[in-house]
C-alpha cells in the first residue's frame, strides 16, 4: 500500500507551478471525438483521470499519442463502434462525456453508467433531459446507458440545475446538430469557458460560454485544431491553502487570477496577504487565521471542490466558522478524519461547524475522495507531528507530482511504499 507521510509545520517558501486544468482536460479529451481530424491539445495535466480517459478513447480505436509530458494528439476517426463498455468508465465521471461526443457524432451512444468520487447521489437526469430536447431517446439496461436519435436538432434546453456534466454533454451533443440550441441555467466554470473554446477553435460556433446562457449553432464537421488548456483552478486554490495553512511565502505561477476570486476574497477574510499578478499569485501567512463563514455555490460562487481544503485550513482559526456545502449532499465524509488530527467539527447535514484549535495534532488516516484526500494533506502541513495519508490513489487522480510540488516550497512529505499488514485471524474459540 502507498502512503503519505507528512512531517507537520514546517513553513512554506518558494514557488510552484501548477499544471493544465483535470475537469478541462477529461471534458476536452472525449470532445476530440467529434473533430474530423487531428487534435493536439497542450498543457495536459499528468495525472490519472487523464491516462484514463484516454486509454478509454485509445481502447475504442482512437490514435493516441503523447508527445512529451503534457502534449497530447488525438486522432478519432478509427473509432467505428460508439460504445464504451470499459471498468474504467464506470469509475469515472467525466465518462459521461462520452455519450455527448458520441451522441453527436454518431447519433448514437452506449456508455457504462458514470461513477466517480462518492460523495451523494450523483444523477444524470439533467444530460439526458438536454439529449431529449434535440431529438435523443434514452434507455438504461445492464448497467449501460443507451442514447439515440435519427436527427439531432438545435432546441432550447432549460437546465433544472445548474450542472457543469449536464451543460458539458449538452454542449457535446448540439454541437453537430441541425439549428440553434439555446441552453438556460447553464453553469459558467471555467472548463466550460475551455471547452467552447477548444470547439470553437475546431469550427463550432458557440457563444456565451461562461454565462447562464449559451448559444450554439450547429456546424456540420469539426476540424483539426492545436489548443492549450487553462490552468487548473483547483489546484492553484489547493496550494493556496497549503501556503495559508503551513505560514510562509509561496508564488503560486501559471494561474488565471481570475479563476481563484472567491478563493482570494475568503483568503484575505482570514487575515492572509493574498497578491495577484497577471499569471501568477502570492500567498504570504504569517500571523493568525481569522474565523471565516464559507457556503460553496456554483461558479463564481466559492467552489465546492475547494470545501474540504478551506474546512482544514478553519480548523486552525480564531473562532467558529460556518461552512455550507451546497452542491453535493455528502461531501463531508472526510470531517471525522480532521477530528481524529484534534479539530473540532460538527456537521449537521450540509453545515458544518468548525471550532478553530490552536494546532492539529498528527494522526494516521485515509483519504475518502480527491478534495478530501488534499485537505488531509493540508492538515497534515499544518499539524505537530508525523500524519500518514492512505488511500493516496484518490488524490492521485486529480493533483499532478503532488509531493514533488509541495517538496519543491519546503515541506516535508514522502510517498512510501509499505507491504499491507497480514492479518493472522484467530480460529473459532
Ligand atoms: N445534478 C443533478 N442532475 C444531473 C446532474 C447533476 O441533479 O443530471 C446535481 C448533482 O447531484 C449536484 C449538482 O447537480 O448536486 C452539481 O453537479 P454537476 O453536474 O455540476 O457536477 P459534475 O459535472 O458531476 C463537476 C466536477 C466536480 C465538481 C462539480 C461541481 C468534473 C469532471 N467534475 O462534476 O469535480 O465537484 O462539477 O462543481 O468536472 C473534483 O474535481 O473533485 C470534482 C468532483
Amino acid at each position: 500500500m502507498e502512503k503519505f507521510v507528512i512531517e507537520g509545520q514546517r513553513k512554506l517558501y518558494g514557488e510552484v507551478k501548477v499544471s493544465g486544468a483535470k475537469n478541462a482536460a477529461v471534458a476536452i479529451i472525449p470532445a476530440a471525438i467529434l473533430s474530423d481530424g487531428l487534435c493536439r491539445i497542450e498543457n495536459i495535466p499528468n495525472i490519472n483521470d487523464v491516462t484514463i480517459i484516454a486509454h478509454i478513447l485509445e481502447d475504442m480505436g482512437a490514435y493516441i499519442n503523447m508527445v512529451d509530458k503534457t502534449t497530447l494528439e488525438i486522432d478519432t476517426k478509427n473509432i467505428k463502434n460508439p460504445i464504451a463498455e470499459y471498468d474504467a468508465v464506470r469509475h469515472m465521471r467525466a465518462s459521461s462525456y462520452l455519450l455527448g461526443a458520441l451522441l453527436g457524432r454518431f447519433h448514437r451512444a452506449e456508455v457504462s453508467l458514470p461513477g466517480g468520487c462518492d460523495f451523494g447521489v450523483r444523477p444524470i437526469d439533467q444530460h439526458l433531459k438536454g439529449f431529449m430536447a434535440l431529438g435523443a431517446s434514452h434507455s438504461v439496461e445492464g448497467g449501460m446507458v443507451q442514447v439515440s436519435s435519427q436527427r439531432l436538432i438545435g432546441a432550447d434546453i432549460y437546465m433544472d440545475v445548474v450542472s457543469v456534466g449536464a451543460t458539458i454533454n449538452s454542449i457535446l451533443a448540439a454541437v453537430k446538430a441541425e439549428g440553434t440550441t439555446t441552453i438556460e441555467n447553464a453553469a459558467k466554470e471555467p472548463h466550460i469557458v475551455d471547452l467552447a473554446n477548444f470547439l470553437n477553435s475546431m469550427g463550432a460556433d458557440i457563444s456565451g460560454a461562461g454565462t447562464d446562457s449559451i448559444k450554439i449553432k450547429g456546424v456540420k464537421s469539426l476540424s483539426g485544431t492545436t489548443y492549450t488548456i487553462i490552468p487548473d483552478q483547483i489546484e492553484a486554490g489547493t496550494y493556496m491553502v497549503a501556503a495559508a495553512a503551513a505560514g510562509g511565502d509561496v508564488l503560486i505561477k501559471n494561474v488565471i487570477p481570475k479563476h481563484l476570486e472567491s478563493i482570494t476574497a475568503k483568503l484575505i477574510e482570514m487575515g492572509v496577504t493574498v497578491k495577484e499578478y497577471d499569471d501568477s499569485i502570492r500567498v504570504v501567512r504569517t500571523g493568525a487565521i481569522n474565523k471565516c463563514n464559507v457556503k460553496t455555490m456554483p461558479h463564481p460562487g466559492f467552489p465546492t471542490d475547494m470545501q474540504p481544503q478551506i474546512a482544514a485550513l478553519l480548523s486552525i482559526a480564531n473562532g467558529t466558522s460556518i461552512v455550507n456545502e451546497s452542491v453535493w449532499d455528502n461531501r463531508f465524509k472526510y470531517i471525522d478524519e480532521l477530528n481524529r488530527m484534534g479539530a473540532k467539527i460538527s456537521v449537521d447535514g450540509k453545515v458544518a461547524v468548525i471550532e478553530g484549535v490552536p494546532e492539529l495534532l498528527a494522526a494516521p488516516v485515509k483519504a475518502s475522495d480527491l478534495r478530501a484526500g488534499a485537505a488531509l494533506v493540508i492538515a497534515g502541513l499544518a499539524a505537530r507531528g508525523t500524519t500518514t495519508i492512505e488511500d493516496i490513489k484518490y488524490i492521485e487522480r486529480g493533483y499532478e507530482d503532488i509531493v514533488g510540488k509541495l517538496s519543491s516550497i519546503g515541506a516535508n512529505i514522502k510517498k512510501v511504499y509499505v507491504p499491507d499488514e497480514v492479518v493472522s485471524i484467530p480460529k473459532a474459540l
